[in-house]
């Protein structure tokens, strides 16, 4: 296990479980209300999708973010639950676009229930995030939200219209920042402005979660070349099988020979492994030390995560916050 350290006092990863276990277990619970309609279909989707498990790592860092400014009320767990079902919103919808089979280790909803059935549940997921939100009565979280999720659907139809073209490192990070950095940006700032915290407090917390949330993204994508289905519950490989270009790949791309740029090309043109395999482009990337390069990168977006809450006092909490983005660089799923 990880740990994280100031002052040279250390928290690992149990203790921050620790810390956010009886708020975790009530996020459940309010996800599990929320998530009941009249509709058989959306309830057993809901049902469905929360039980899949996850990391719950977005509601996790709203709590941590509550608590770093002493917040005490309800409204965390509420938040917690909207962040968690938009979350679960999305990942419904990109698993359609993805004609993605897995996720979290199990048959992903689109197979279970087919792709009609299941955008409307995303999109009645969507609403019903909106309708707890609501009930905060604070327009600053609204917009928040709002802004968010524009962010997430333009994310996801921009990488469409990129879909098996070699595009840019900085067209690449505007995606991952409107596909994830936001979604953990926001998580952080609502916590920020359920405190009452000042807009200075939130930006910081803001940076920190947008920082974190680039981190956990170029980790994903490494990990979508690298790891093993078995350990992530996903697909691997399907980046470069659904067109899409990472981290890595740009990065090789940008230094590679002309046969080998080509064997990429053909891959993501294809979108399919046609006569190259994936253990030629893993070739590729190693050696123009592609998959370090990405690792260096999310390394430097989590030590700038760190930075952004260096001046805030010493707490638990904040030690909880500092051993995140080690969590985010380390994990294997
Ligand atoms: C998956 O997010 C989508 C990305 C932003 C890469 P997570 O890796 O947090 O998914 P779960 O919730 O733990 O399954
Ligand atoms: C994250 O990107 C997508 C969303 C934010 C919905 P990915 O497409 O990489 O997510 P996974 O790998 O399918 O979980
Ligand atoms: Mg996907
Ligand atoms: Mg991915």
């Amino acid at each position: 296990m990880t740990s994280a350290s100031t002052n040279g006092i250390a928290i690992n990863g149990t203790e921050v479980f620790d810390l956010l276990r009886d708020d975790l277990a009530a996020i459940e619970r309010e996800f599990g209300r929320d998530t009941v309609s009249g509709v058989m279909a959306i309830t057993e989707i809901g049902e469905y999708l929360r039980a899949g498990g996850g990391k719950r790592i977005r509601p996790a860092l709203l709590l941590l973010s509550s608590k770093l400014f002493n917040y005490d009320g309800r409204g965390a767990v509420k938040l917690g639950a909207v962040v968690e079902i938009i979350h679960t919103a999305t990942l419904v919808h990109d698993d359609i676009i993805d004609e993605a089979k897995t996720r979290r280790g199990r048959p992903a909803a689109n197979t279970q229930w087919g792709n009609s059935k299941c955008v409307l549940a995303g999109d009645w997921l969507y609403m019903q995030a909106f309708k707890v939100a609501v009930q905060e009565r604070n327009f600053r979280i609204l917009d928040a939200l709002i802004e968010l999720t524009q962010q997430m659907v333009e994310g996801e139809l921009l990488q469409m219209e990129k879909l098996g073209k070699l595009i840019s490192l900085a067209e690449h990070f505007d995606l991952i920042y409107r596909k994830t950095a936001c979604l953990f940006s926001v998580c952080m700032r609502m916590g920020a402005i359920l405190a009452g915290a000042t807009a200075e407090q939130e930006e910081q917390v803001g940076r920190y979660g947008r920082d974190l949330g680039m981190a956990f993204q170029i980790v994903d994508d490494v990990l979508d070349l690298t790891a093993s289905e078995e350990i992530l519950g996903k697909p691997v490989a399907s980046d470069l099988r659904e067109g899409k270009v990472t981290m890595a790949v740009i990065h090789a791309l940008e230094r590679c020979a002309a046969d080998e740029r080509q064997m990429i090309k053909m891959v993501v043109k294809d979108r399919a492994f046609n006569g190259v395999t994936h253990a030629d482009i893993l070739r590729i990337l190693s050696c123009y030390g592609s998959l370090d390069a990405a690792n260096a990168l999310a390394a430097q977006y989590a030590d700038s995560a760190r930075k952004a809450i260096c001046t805030f006092p010493d707490s638990e909490i904040k030690r909880a916050l500092l051993w995140a983005p080690e969590f985010v660089v380390a994990r294997e799923k």
